[in-house]
Parts: structure tokens; C-alpha cells; sequence
């Protein structure tokens, strides 16, 4: 028997309910497809700022470093946005994706059938929709130095730097060739040449790289215009390759498309090692504690990890399955409810997911 371990990071907000939803749904996936997971939680986040003082302990570093993959929910909570920049749930996430070199976040945003009404764009404008952002992780704004603010002028000044290299931009570029060949082979790179010099270095350096395959067609688009094309038309994109601050603001953009944020799951990867499925989603501080969140976008994170992180196919299709049939038969969390369908708590769409796997 198939033998994998994995390390849950339930983190902050409605992580844990998500996650106790997860855990169930990978034991019953496990069972039914004859692999044994041994799913090994550790703390992260605001959680474990609380317990050992930063957000991302050496301990939980090392236990991911060593697992086949890594599962997370979600970090952060407005009660430690006060904490020195090193010590906030967000640092310790930049930390974690960077400790295991995930350089490319893959974020499919598909819309099922049985959503099209729950979208807040008309159902003609995203029958059609199936794309997947192709953002650059570990690198850009996020990570530029210098950064900081200055102590000594008269207003306060704070500053970050938006800085790429050739090779992060190459590397990032083949992970959207090899996901386009598998698709319409359309990639549409986003950026901002039109002002910044960061974007014309990665606008010149993705020509260069797709243009040694001559399957793919390259489109090149402002970050702006980009932003307005997915609200008008977003049946028009297949792989949307841009840079990290750029891939954030899209996808949570791109999320509503398919009627909530609680939709949409992530992957990320590097070319070899072990990568952390996620949400795009955060922890909803605003709805945690009350087992109404939509623990969807996590499920099908962990159907990421199944296909791309542990090669069982079979139990993420399975899976995938189980969360159509459930949304098709009318049963919603909160956040896609639209009053004629039953509103269901995260635990019993949970259940309900299960009973049909
Ligand atoms: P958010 O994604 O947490 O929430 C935005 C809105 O979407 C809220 O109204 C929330 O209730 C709703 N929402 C999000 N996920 C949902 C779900 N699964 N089901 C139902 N509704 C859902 O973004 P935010 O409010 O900007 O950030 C809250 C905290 O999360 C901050 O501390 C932020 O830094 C952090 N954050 C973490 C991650 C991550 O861990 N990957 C991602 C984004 C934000
Ligand atoms: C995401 C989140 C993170 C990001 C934050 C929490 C650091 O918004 O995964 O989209 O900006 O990458
Ligand atoms: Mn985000």
C-alpha cells in the first residue's frame, strides 16, 4: 500500500474548521482508494507566534521540508497586525514559501455548472470560464530589498522595492509553457512595461522563452487593462503568467468569478520537493468561529495535492465529483446561498461531500 505524509497547518480564523472538514475527507479518500496518509498537524501562523513566539517555527519548517506535502488553511488575524513585520501570521507564510523555494503558485479558477447563477458577473459572460493564474511566489515586491521606512524625515517614509532577475522570470515562464501545452496553449503575461522597468525586463524575458515553442501564443497585457478584461470578458484567457503582487489582486478578482472566494483552491510548487496546497482565500476573521465558512476551496486544494503532490488521481477525481454533486443538488454554504438553495454549515456540507465520495 501507497504510504504519504503529509503536514496539516490549520493556522488562524476558520482554519481549523476547514481543516477538521479536510481531515475527514482525506481519511474516507484514503480508505477508498487503498493509500494509507499519515496527516501530521503542526501549529503555524498567529497560533504558533501565541506558542513558541513566531509564526513559522523551525520545527514546522523542517516537518514540511520532510513530508510528501504540505496541506494549509489559512494565517492571519487583525489582532497581530500591530506585531513587528517578522512576527505577523503573513510573514511567516512569505518565510514557509520561500524555506521550501515554491517560486510558482498555480490558481485554476473554473466555474462549475452548478454555480454559474452564484457568480456575481452574468452567466453569459462566465459559462465560459476556465483559466489558471500562473503567479511568480517567491520573488517581486513581496521580497525586494531594500525595504523599510526612514526614521529621519520630517513625514514618515516607508518604501519597498519591485525587483525581478532574468532567471526568476525564466523559471516562472516554463511553468507556464508546460501548463498552456496542456491546455489551449494561449499564455497572456501581465504586467506593467508601460511605467516600470521590473515589467519590461519580464515583459522581453517571457517573448524570449515562449518564443522558443512555437505552439504557444503569447499575448502581453497591462495590469490594468487585465484587471477590466476579467470582469468583461474572462472566457478570453487560458494561462495568465504574471508576477506576485500582480497574481494576488487578480486572482482574488478572478475568485468571484466563480461566485466566491471560498471557491478557489492554490498550489505551490517548485520542481521538485514537496509543495503546499492552499486556498486563495484567507482567514475570515469576520465569519470564524461559527462554522458557516465554505470549506470548498480547501478541498479542492487537497485535490491539488492528491493530483500534482501525490499522483492519486483517481481520489482527486473522486473527490472533485463529491463537491459537484453536492453543489448540484442545491446545497451551499453562506457565502454562495442565493435563496433557493439549502444553506448548510461547513461541517454539514462537509459531511454531506463525504457521504458522497
Ligand atoms: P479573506 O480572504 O480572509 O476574507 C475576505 C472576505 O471573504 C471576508 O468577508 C471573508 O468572510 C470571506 N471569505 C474568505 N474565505 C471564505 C470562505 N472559505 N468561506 C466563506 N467566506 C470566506 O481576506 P481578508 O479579510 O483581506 O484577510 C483576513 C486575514 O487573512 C488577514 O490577516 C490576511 O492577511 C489573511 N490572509 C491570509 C491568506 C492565507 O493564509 N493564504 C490569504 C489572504 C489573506
Ligand atoms: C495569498 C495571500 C498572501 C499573499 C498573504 C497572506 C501573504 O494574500 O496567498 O494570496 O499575498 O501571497
Ligand atoms: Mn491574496
Amino acid at each position: 500500500m501507497k504510504k504519504y505524509k503529509i503536514v496539516l497547518l490549520s493556522g488562524d480564523g476558520i482554519g481549523p474548521e476547514i481543516s477538521e472538514v479536510s481531515k475527514k475527507v482525506l481519511k474516507k479518500l484514503s480508505k477508498n482508494h487503498n493509500f494509507d496518509i499519515e496527516i501530521i498537524e503542526k501549529l503555524f501562523g498567529g497560533i504558533a507566534y501565541e506558542k513558541y513566539g513566531t509564526p513559522a517555527p523551525d520545527e514546522t519548517l523542517d516537518q514540511c521540508k520532510k513530508s510528501d506535502a504540505v496541506l494549509l488553511a489559512c494565517v492571519g488575524d487583525i489582532k497581530y497586525d500591530s506585531l513587528a513585520r517578522e512576527l505577523r501570521p503573513e510573514s511567516g507564510l512569505l518565510k514557509l514559501r520561500s524555506a521550501l523555494n515554491l517560486f510558482a503558485n498555480i490558481r485554476p479558477v473554473k466555474i462549475r455548472k452548478s454555480l454559474l447563477d452564484a457568480s456575481s458577473l452574468k452567466k453569459e459572460i462566465v459559462e465560459h470560464v476556465d483559466l489558471i493564474v500562473v503567479r511568480e511566489l517567491i520573488g517581486g515586491i513581496y521580497f525586494g530589498k531594500p525595504r523599510g521606512h526612514i526614521t529621519n524625515t520630517k513625514i514618515p517614509k516607508a518604501f519597498n522595492t519591485m525587483v525581478y532577475d532574468s532567471n526568476e522570470i525564466e523559471r516562472i515562464t516554463e511553468i507556464a509553457i508546460k501548463i498552456a501545452n496542456q491546455r489551449n496553449k494561449k499564455i497572456c503575461s501581465v504586467d506593467k512595461s508601460n511605467v516600470l522597468e521590473v515589467s519590461q525586463l519580464w515583459r522581453d524575458t517571457v517573448l524570449n522563452i515562449t518564443s522558443k515553442d512555437k505552439n504557444i501564443s503569447l499575448s502581453n497585457m497591462y495590469v490594468d487593462n487585465a484587471a477590466m478584461q476579467l470582469v468583461r470578458d474572462p472566457g478570453q484567457f487560458d494561462v495568465i503568467l504574471t508576477s506576485n503582487l500582480f497574481g494576488d489582486i487578480l486572482s482574488d478578482l478572478a475568485a468571484m468569478l466563480t461566485g466566491s472566494i471560498g471557491m478557489l483552491p492554490s498550489a505551490s510548487l517548485n520542481n521538485n520537493g514537496p509543495g503546499v496546497f492552499e486556498p486563495v482565500h484567507g482567514s475570515a476573521p469576520d465569519i470564524a468561529g461559527k462554522n458557516i465558512a465554505n470549506p470548498i476551496a480547501m478541498l479542492l486544494s487537497a485535490s491539488m495535492m492528491l493530483k500534482i503532490g501525490l499522483n492519486e488521481e483517481e481520489a482527486a477525481e473522486n473527490l472533485e465529483t463529491a463537491i459537484d454533486k453536492v453543489l448540484s443538488k442545491g446545497f451551499r454554504t453562506a457565502d454562495l446561498a442565493d435563496g433557493s438553495t439549502e444553506v448548510l454549515s461547513c461541517s454539514e456540507i462537509g459531511d454531506k461531500i463525504i457521504n458522497e465520495i
